[in-house]
């Protein structure tokens, strides 16, 4: 759901995007990023496009011919990560989990000192699962064998703490259409000094012109044109996060954590466990599992046409098995649980169960 002070700021004038006026709203983005990242990188922009051109921008910039990237694969976004550092000539190492599992500390160093990674890449909230991945074990091990980490980020920033700084992430990128409650169409991302100085070494161009961060930093910090940056967006997006500086960046994620506990309290009454271990969840994007003998799909659907209210289902190796939940922004609140379990409750009784009575 869009944060309504968001739709207003939409309408805003439109200005060029060499405007001085745009600079200025792209400079409060880039201080209120960092402030939601958890972050003082300097290098923290948005990139105009939607998540996957963070994700884009991470990999292209930091994967090239030869480079050797470890991926932490338990879901679908690790196998979008995979495929684009081999698009990107990376030298490609996936240690694998069911999908809804995480990875321990002991785990992640034993891959790490097995590949000896340049580049790490793990997806912190993991959405095709529910799986939330803690993100300072990874980042350990893969300082440890002097790699740099990137951490997907899409699902969780505005709504759970990434704390990019405590944990020592390198290169994190998000979406605006998750927690941070805007329009799609941004990519925030956040680089360390760190990353900086390995992207200074590179030993070749990066393949991508557009997501060239070299060149997106002489556009944001040079003012020299690059590409035609959208003012619409960054309105929207510096509204959005605004909005969540002023509920107070801790006071949304413990509202982010009241809606899940409510959510899996609720289901638990339901008789419906969850997919993903307690302590592994992502409280935004919670993922019950579908009882025996209830088609997922139907269910849906009821609810799409019967309520106006969308959940998505599972896919891949999960279809049919989990609905997913989003419980985010304006949305994740007590009052939200308790229409969608009413609702869900009389889907659950309306929809003709799959078992032959
Ligand atoms: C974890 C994760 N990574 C990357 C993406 C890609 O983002 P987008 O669809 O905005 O390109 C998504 C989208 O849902 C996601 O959930």
């Amino acid at each position: 759901m869009v944060e309504p002070r968001v739709y207003q700021a939409l309408s805003q004038p439109v200005v060029g995007h060499l405007d001085p006026y745009f600079f200025e709203v792209a400079g409060e983005v880039r201080e209120l990023l960092r402030q939601v990242f958890g972050t003082r990188n300097e290098v923290t922009l948005a990139v105009s496009g939607t998540g996957s051109s963070g994700m884009e921008t991470a990999v292209a910039n930091f994967v090239e011919p030869g480079t050797r990237v470890a991926v932490f694969a338990n879901g679908y976004f690790c196998d979008r990560i995979t495929e684009m550092a081999k698009r990107q000539g990376g030298d490609v190492s996936r240690l694998e989990k069911p999908w809804g599992a995480t990875f321990s500390a002991v785990e992640a160093q034993e891959f790490v000192d097995r590949i000896k990674p340049h580049v790490v890449a793990f997806v912190h909230a993991e959405t095709s699962t529910g799986a939330l991945q803690p993100a300072k074990p990874i980042c350990d091990a893969g300082h440890s064998v002097g790699a740099i980490v990137i951490a997907d980020t899409v699902t969780s920033l505005g709504a759970v703490p990434v704390n990019v700084d405590e944990n020592e992430i390198d290169i994190a990128y998000s979406c605006t259409q998750k927690g941070l409650s805007c329009p799609s169409g941004l990519a925030p991302i956040t680089v360390s000094p760190r990353a900086m100085e390995r992207l200074r070494s590179r030993r070749t161009t990066p393949q991508s012109w557009y997501l060239d961060l070299k060149l997106l930093l002489e556009y944001y910090d040079g003012r020299k044109y690059h590409h035609t940056a959208s003012s619409t967006l960054f309105y929207a997006l510096r509204e959005g996060l605004q909005a969540i500086v002023d509920e107070g960046i801790e006071k949304r994620f413990e509202r982010h954590q009241r809606a899940h506990q409510a959510f899996v309290a609720a289901m638990a009454e339901l008789g419906i466990g969850m997919h993903v271990p307690e302590g592994y969840r992502i409280p935004n994007l919670n993922t019950p599992r579908v009882p025996a003998g209830v088609d997922d799909a139907a269910v849906r659907r009821y609810l799409l046409q019967k309520h106006g209210i969308e959940i998505a289902g599972g896919f891949g190796p999960l279809a049919g098995k989990i609905f997913r939940v989003g419980l985010m922004g304006p949305l994740a609140t007590e009052d939200s649980v308790r229409l969608f379990v009413s609702t869900f409750q009389e889907a659950l009784n309306e929809v003709p169960s799959t078992v032959p009575a």
